[in-house]
């Protein structure tokens, strides 16, 4: 492997790690002699991940972490410190849209679900800023890592219907910008953080949204993929150089970005 790509024995930490692009994620940085530490919403979730990563050669150890609990989020950064010392990167995968945040075709503002939206910041914006917080001591042992949040197509550019998905991923957006300035002024180069904005991908989260019951398309997976200059929805797979790019050290100068891979979604105006 290129040193510039060495991703072996970096000490990875996950959250969402057992969602369908975590999992994939955490596959796939094992696989690449990455020690990945699975954090699931529970650790049971955590464990068949783990077993798996291990049945095929890789390390890694499962946790249970509800990101939106300091005291849950401070107690596993503490336990982690007190087994590995220090962590190299941070992905914070653990987020996504929830049915109640979606405001159905004849549903408007005034009977949105204020509760819904709360929750959904609460997930996407405070979950990703507690991981941050609780892992921060241990990237401060060294004062170097990655860390790499996970933003949307709909961040820059909001989706009709997911009000709270996108505002919520704008904000995560921010939150990339302002803390690699903070990290960088306060810690020096060596503290990196950046955000990767997948474009569309069949997710359980979105899979009901996009396709049929028989797999064809719905009106608004029509949209998306006649929006997406390649003409498809990604796979999981396709994020892969990204991550691997923003966990080593051919990334060491990025920090602030927000790393689009999207078909080209992004770029077109539809016209
Ligand atoms: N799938 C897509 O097309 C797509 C596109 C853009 C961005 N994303 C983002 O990528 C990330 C992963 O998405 P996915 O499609 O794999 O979704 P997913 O639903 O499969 O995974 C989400 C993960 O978050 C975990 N989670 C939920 N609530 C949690 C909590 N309170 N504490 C800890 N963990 C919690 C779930 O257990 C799961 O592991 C999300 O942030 C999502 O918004 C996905």
């Amino acid at each position: 492997m290129n040193k510039l790509f060495d991703i072996d024995h970096k000490k990875i930490v996950i959250t969402g790690g057992t969602g369908v692009l975590g999992t994939a994620w955490s596959h796939y940085l094992a696989a690449h002699g990455a020690h990945v530490l699975v954090l699931g919403k529970t650790a049971q979730e955590s464990e068949p991940v783990v077993d798996s990563i291990r049945s095929q050669g890789g390390t890694a150890n499962a946790y249970g972490c509800d990101v939106t609990d300091e005291e849950n989020c401070k107690q596993v950064a503490g336990e982690i410190k007190g087994e590995f010392g220090d962590i190299d990167v941070l992905i914070n995968a653990a987020g996504g849209n929830m049915k109640g945040a979606t405001i159905a075709p004849d549903q408007n503002l005034l009977n949105s679900d204020t509760e819904a939206l709360r929750k959904i910041i609460d997930l996407n914006y405070i979950g990703t800023y507690l991981s941050i917080k609780s892992f921060l001591p241990l990237f401060l042992e060294r004062k170097v890592g990655s860390i790499i949040n996970i933003s949307s197509m709909s961040a820059a550019r909001p989706l009709t219907r997911v009000m709270g998905y996108s505002s919520s991923k704008a904000a995560i957006d921010n939150l990339t910008k302002w803390l690699a300035v903070e990290f960088a002024q306060k810690y020096g180069e060596g503290l990196r953080v950046n955000a990767l904005a997948p474009g569309f991908f069949l997710t359980v989260q979105n899979k009901t949204l996009l396709t049929q019951n028989d797999g064809s398309l719905t009106a608004r997976g029509h949209q998306i993929v006649s929006n997406t200059p390649m003409g498809r929805f990604g796979q999981p797979e396709e994020l892969f150089g990204a991550i691997h790019y923003l966990c080593s050290e051919a990334s060491k100068f990025v920090t602030g970005t927000i790393l689009s891979v999207d078909g080209g979604f992004g770029a077109y105006s539809g016209v």
